[in-house]
């Protein structure tokens, strides 16, 4: 069976939704970069390994991203999910999973990289928001798009109600965007996402350019 390990910072759920998706890998380890993350709990729930690398513990970016590497290699994984991962990676270590890293993010990338998403969202009045699922790249939140979800912005939403929508929709696009990874049918080539076969049609779902031949 194909092996999964999931990074995480918080709470979660986009952890619990792979886990919980019947996908055709395990997940073979939970790391977390936070002690204090609830998600570690969630995990051990679901009767999930888990591993913690506290970042503060690390002198610098070089010496936790090596660590992280370390810890991940020892599953020797088919991909690395990140999930709601906060931290920025270095260039060695993307380098080192090349083409095994996915992370979901909520805006429709590359608007809104970063953090506080739905907010600026909702001050920028966009009309049209969501989720994107890309292949990590150094560079925080930005690189090549395998799916992409989108949620109207609805009169009156705050940004609870817009995250509350948009994470429903991540909770469906990242098993999605895993499943094809793990069949073989969407991988990463010279920096671009290429798929075997189209990708079929999905209701609300918009999918990346990059299709083969
Ligand atoms: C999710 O909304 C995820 O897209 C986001 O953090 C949240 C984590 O929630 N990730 C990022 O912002 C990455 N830049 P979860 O811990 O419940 O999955």
């Amino acid at each position: 069976m194909q092996r999964l390990v999931v990074l995480i910072s918080g709470r979660g759920s986009n952890m619990e939704a792979l886990a919980r998706a019947g996908l055709a890998a395990e997940i073979a380890l939970v790391i977390s970069s936070d002690p204090d993350a609830t998600g570690l709990e969630r995990a051990k729930r679901l009767g999930l390994p888990t591993q913690v690398l506290d970042h503060r513990e690390y002198e610098s970016r070089d010496d936790f991203d090596a660590a992280l590497g370390d810890a991940i290699a020892t599953r020797d994984p088919d991909l690395v999910a990140l999930a709601g991962f906060m931290r920025i990676l270095t260039p060695a270590f993307v380098a080192r999973f090349e083409g095994k890293l996915l992370n979901i993010h909520p805006s429709l990338l590359p608007a809104f990289p970063g953090l506080r998403t739905h907010d600026r969202a909702l001050e920028e009045g966009v009309r049209v928001h969501g989720c994107t699922v890309h292949f990590v790249t150094p560079d925080l939140d930005h690189g090549p798009i395998v799916i992409q979800a989108a949620v109207p912005v609805l009169e009156g939403d705050t940004g609870e109600t817009l995250a509350d929508r948009v994470l429903a929709e991540e909770h469906r696009i990242y098993p999605q965007a895993i499943r094809w990874f793990l069949s073989g049918r969407v991988r990463l080539a010279s920096g671009r996402v290429v798929f075997r076969e189209p990708p079929p049609a999905g209701a609300a779902v918009l999918y990346s350019p990059g299709l083969d031949n």
